[in-house]
């Protein structure tokens, strides 16, 4: 197999279409590898769609290494190609939270409760290192969460609407948007939302501020924040 000077040397699989991103399945100077693709929206400006989509790209590596530094893992990034607009990463062998969420709910699934317990921890604890250092992720839903086969190591995926703040109200929207989304597609799981907020507090220093405004955003839904 050929090697380009991108380092990208296999076939391009296309694995999601997204409104914004293109991800695909490829290899990466012999390794199993993911390319995810920001393309244009055609109704903006070509040039003023380029710089933004650059900024898009640039922030989600910034971000992904930050949340790395922060102690979270994260796939490996492995190159930036500004001209592509592709970020490629290392492929996390592995099922996502989503998947392993789901197959709880199933009677006889085979997923037991230790194993829930195990990862509802891992994601509080996750959450509460990128909150105390200042990264909201912006997307937390557990198809954003993988579970490496090799280590059963929680793996944090998708930066790309991911921002700095150290605003309480930020990262409450943040555990708010989790919570929706394990209320609509996990109801099966029960209270695992307590088991990561539980986890969540042993690992924020800021913990009550934070879980002071979620229970402000749950009265009132994201809405405000929405803005902008
Ligand atoms: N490093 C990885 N290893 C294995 N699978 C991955 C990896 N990165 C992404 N995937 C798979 O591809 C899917 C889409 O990737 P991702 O979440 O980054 O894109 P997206 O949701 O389209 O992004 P955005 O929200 O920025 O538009 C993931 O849900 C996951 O199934
Ligand atoms: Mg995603």
């Amino acid at each position: 197999m050929e090697t380009k000077a991108d380092g990208v040397d296999g076939s391009l699989i296309l694995i999601k279409q997204g409104a914004e991103a293109r991800v695909f399945e490829s290899s990466f100077v012999g390794r199993r590898s993911i390319v995810k693709e920001r393309f244009s929206k055609k109704y903006r400006h070509p040039s003023l769609d380029a710089k933004l989509t650059l900024k898009r790209l640039n922030a989600e590596a910034r971000c992904m290494t930050k949340a790395r530094r922060l102690g979270v893992y994260t796939p490996v990034l492995y190159s930036v190609d500004i001209v592509l607009h592709t970020l490629t990463f290392e492929y996390v062998e592995g099922p996502s939270v989503k998947d392993i969420f789901l197959e709880f709910g199933l009677r006889n699934g085979g997923v037991v409760e230790e194993r829930m317990d195990d990862i509802a921890m891992q994601i509080g604890h996750a959450i509460g290192k990128l909150h105390d250092g200042g990264l909201i992720h912006g997307d937390l839903t557990t198809s954003n969460m993988l579970i490496r086969a090799a280590t059963n190591k929680l793996v944090v995926i998708d930066f790309g609407l991911s921002f700095t703040s150290t605003l309480p109200e930020d990262k409450a929207v943040d555990l708010y948007v989790l919570e929706r989304a394990l209320l609509s597609m996990h109801s099966s799981c029960g209270n695992v939302m307590d088991r990561i907020l539980a986890a969540y507090r042993k690992s924020s220093k800021q913990w009550s501020s934070t879980l002071n405004k979620l229970a402000q955003v749950r009265q009132r839904g994201r809405k405000r924040t929405m803005v902008g």
